[in-house]
């Protein structure tokens, strides 16, 4: 399939999203480079937001993500993904075959795949369900990451295996905190990957934005649909699409096209 059959374009890229914001006094965007979604968001996400991406087993979180990522490093902007659960090995191994990945934005640095354990272990932190203190330490780590690096994409998936077994409140809200005050300080570009069908009160209300992607059954069909939520910073539109995995990228349907979603 041909991403060009998607009918929602970007408006900006990057450069030109941070030059007319300038003029305009609007907040910059980064131009996600998934056609579809910045047509949603009305050009991009806002830089600096931290955005939850939820959704259950399936409905093509990862994807997304890692298109995110790599159409920013296309265009030289440094990405970084922190993988909770799965070994960077196994995680790139199961990156679909985009057209559009290169094995050389591994190789030169600009999009790192890093695994939670390890990043622990270099902080100092052993125990791995996160108290108060050591969820800090962890965000001071990622952002000290971030701004040394020039880190201007980056994704975590996923905050739910994070966030597994913390009982205490409080500690999910504090490392929700430092982790949206480490998106800040890189002027950076977050998504936060939550397995579940929906923000918790504490996710939804710290988090910039929320993208929901869920499974729509139609006529014996299991189809996939995206839909934003929330985005501060931006207008953009509430309706649910519904998009195809390909190899060219996620494709956004409008609604009527894609036999509409009820
Ligand atoms: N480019 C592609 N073309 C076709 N199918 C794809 C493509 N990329 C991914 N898929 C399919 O989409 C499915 C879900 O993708 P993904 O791993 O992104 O979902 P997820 O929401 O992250 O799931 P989980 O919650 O289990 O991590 C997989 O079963 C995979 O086979
Ligand atoms: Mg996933």
């Amino acid at each position: 399939m041909d991403a060009g059959q998607n009918t929602i374009k970007p408006q900006a890229d990057y450069r030109q999203s941070m030059q007319a914001a300038e003029l305009s006094g609007e907040r910059a965007k980064c131009v996600t480079g998934i056609d579809g979604l910045d047509g949603i968001l009305g050009g991009g996400i806002p830089i600096s937001n931290m955005v939850l991406v939820t959704g259950g087993s399936g409905t093509g979180k990862t994807t997304l993500a890692v298109e995110f990522l790599l159409r920013g490093a296309s265009k030289g902007e440094k990405g970084l993904l922190i993988s909770t659960f799965e070994s960077p090995d196994k995680l790139i191994s199961n990156i679909p075959h985009f057209d559009f990945f290169d094995e050389k934005y591994l190789k030169d640095g600009t999009l790192q795949i890093l695994e939670l354990g390890p990043l622990l272990d270099k902080a100092g932190i052993k125990q791995r369900i996160l108290d108060e203190e050591s969820a800090i330490r962890l965000a001071e780590m990622i952002e000290k990451t971030l701004v040394e690096n020039g880190v201007k994409r980056f994704v975590l998936d996923s905050l739910s295996s994070l966030l597994y077994g913390i009982e205490d409140q409080m500690v999910a809200k504090v490392l929700l905190q430092r982790l949206s005050a480490a998106i800040y300080a890189g002027r950076c570009t977050g998504l936060l990957i939550s397995d579940k069908a929906g923000p918790s009160d504490i996710e939804g209300f710290v988090s910039d934005g929320i993208i929901s992607m869920d499974n729509h059954e139609r006529r014996g069909d299991l189809l996939r649909t995206i839909q934003v939520t929330k985005m501060k910073g931006t207008s953009h539109s509430r309706s649910k699409y519904v998009i195809d995995l390909t190899s060219c990228g996620v494709l956004v349907t409008p609604l009527l096209k894609g036999g509409g979603v009820s």
